[in-house]
């Protein structure tokens, strides 16, 4: 995005007087002023130093400022693991009318009976999809997801006099959430290797295995693109050892209607509906992670669910072995619609064609890109790809972030950069299935001309941008959100 635009902020275009609307006079008598009912000493002494702009000023503004971000709408954003895939904008209309949008949550079930029913078919979808038997719509994300889940695996264990089973196993190229889940929900964690393909290490996944192992949590097709092929001798001996399975679902675009985690083993997953069925997702929400399981851990999801009563849908509480609320009212109703509108518009056909076709994108751009960059885990891969610039580091000093930074200067977001961390200077490349072999030619042939551009270039990208290199954890974790006059 070449945004050199001026990096005046709204206060500073501000001159006095100056308006986008007149007021009719006020027709209110003075003595039923708000002024004249509220006690003197809560007034405030003089008006907010609001800025005074002309419309046109306010919406050049306003615009200006929007284009600044990338965004799926603007450019191409191969985020591996994220599935940024394109967001039809018809979820947006009917998300929008009034019958859904102007519901409120505590109105009497009388009143929502067609929120509900999408809602109970939104179960039943994710039920079907997955392969496992009941669904709880209330997790805000996947990383949500992940933890209701094992509150759910803990509650069972308890339940069948088995509380000793604190061990979670993680493969090591786990997203960061599996353990972090894994040890707000009490359990202790225990890193399974990969081996030199990629895959989990069934060895080392049978050295730590043990009586006190409560779950395994495996993402597949894991985070390096790559499906697990020993699946099911890995879910078979997690079970023989009466552990649970836990499929993390981040990856679910790449097996829609191929396969199913149910059965290939998994007893509990989550589905991240703001990634595999296009829920608008980025700057942290708003998310969807619904789970499934398998039928015996039902008892234990969040309460409410929604369910079928003769003609009528409600929502049921009586679920006295439910581990609780775990988001207020109904999960993300929002997101978790326009998931259902596209489910709903592409059928059980057009889901697989989603994943063949996004399947066959990352191969495309895995086999283009790998003509300059080392790619370390040989193809074919599944929805993504893990390619490194280690080598280029080595010969010529560029590191993986400085590919990512310059790659905006050429109009295309970054990949995921130095994640999984089981592979040096990771790039992570996800393209998904909505893009045009035009797009992922235009994408390869600016990866191919960066790794020969000078490096001292490369370390000072981005360079069409107003904002270059902020230090990123302070930014994410110490936002500036108020502007401040400069000090004189
Ligand atoms: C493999 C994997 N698992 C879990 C998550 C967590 O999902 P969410 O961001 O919805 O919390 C992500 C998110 O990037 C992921 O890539």
């Amino acid at each position: 995005m070449n945004n050199t635009q001026s990096t005046e902020v709204i206060f500073e275009l501000s001159k006095s007087g100056r308006r986008c609307h007149k007021l009719p006079a006020c027709d209110v008598p003075a003595s039923h002023a708000l002024s004249a009912l509220i006690p003197q000493e809560h007034l405030a002494e003089k008006p907010p130093p609001l800025p005074e702009v002309g419309e046109i000023d306010l919406i050049r503004h306003y615009i200006n400022l929007s284009a600044r971000n990338m965004s799926i709408d603007t450019n191409f954003y191969p985020l591996g693991s994220c599935t940024m895939k394109y967001n039809p904008k018809r979820h947006e209309r009917l998300a929008a009318l009034p019958g859904f949008a102007s519901l409120h949550p505590l109105q009497d079930d009388d009143t929502t009976q067609g929120m509900l029913e999408i809602l109970f078919e939104m179960q039943q979808f994710l039920a079907e999809i997955s392969g496992l038997s009941a669904v709880s719509l209330q997790p805000a994300a996947g990383a949500q997801g992940e933890l209701t889940a094992l509150f759910v695996a803990a509650a069972y264990f308890r339940d069948k006099g088995q509380a000793h089973r604190r061990k979670v196993l993680v493969p090591d190229s786990a997203h960061g959430t599996n353990p972090a889940s894994a040890a707000l929900a009490g359990f202790n964690t225990v890193t399974v290797k990969s081996g030199k393909n990629g895959l989990v290490d069934i060895e080392d996944l049978k050295s730590k295995l043990g009586d006190d192992t409560g779950v395994f949590m495996i993402t597949n097709p894991n985070t390096l693109g790559l499906f697990e092929t020993q699946i099911k001798i890995i879910t078979d001996l997690l079970h023989s050892k009466g552990a649970l399975v836990y499929l993390d679902g981040a990856n679910m675009n790449a097996i829609l209607g191929i396969t199913r985690p149910g059965d290939f083993g998994a007893d509990m997953q989550h589905y991240n509906v703001h990634k595999t069925f296009t829920g608008p997702h980025g700057g942290g929400g708003p998310g969807s992670g619904p789970i499934a399981v398998r039928d015996f851990l039902a008892p234990y999801l969040p309460a409410p669910v929604v369910v079928k009563d003769g003609a009528r849908f409600k929502l049921n509480f009586d679920m006295p072995k439910s581990i609780g609320r775990v988001r207020s009212f109904f999960g993300n109703v929002g997101i978790l619609f326009r998931g259902y509108a596209y489910i709903r518009t592409l059928g059980p056909d057009g889901l697989r064609k989603v994943s063949e076709q996004a399947v066959l994108n990352a191969n495309y751009l895995r086999t283009r890109v790998s003509k300059g960059y080392e790619v370390p885990h040989t193809g074919p891969c599944m929805h993504e790809f893990v390619a490194s610039a280690h080598t280029l580091l080595h010969k010529r000093q560029i590191k993986a972030m400085d590919v990512c930074k310059r790659l905006l200067d050429y109009g295309f977001h970054a990949p995921t950069v130095y994640f999984p961390l089981v592979v040096k200077e990771a790039l992570m490349m996800e393209p998904t299935e909505t893009e045009s072999k035009e797009t992922l030619d235009a994408f390869a042939d600016a990866l191919l001309k960066i790794k020969d551009e000078d490096p001292e270039f490369l370390r000072n990208a981005p360079h069409t941008h107003i904002v270059s290199r902020p230090n990123e954890a302070k930014a994410a974790k110490e936002p500036i959100l108020r502007w401040t006059p400069n000090k004189q």
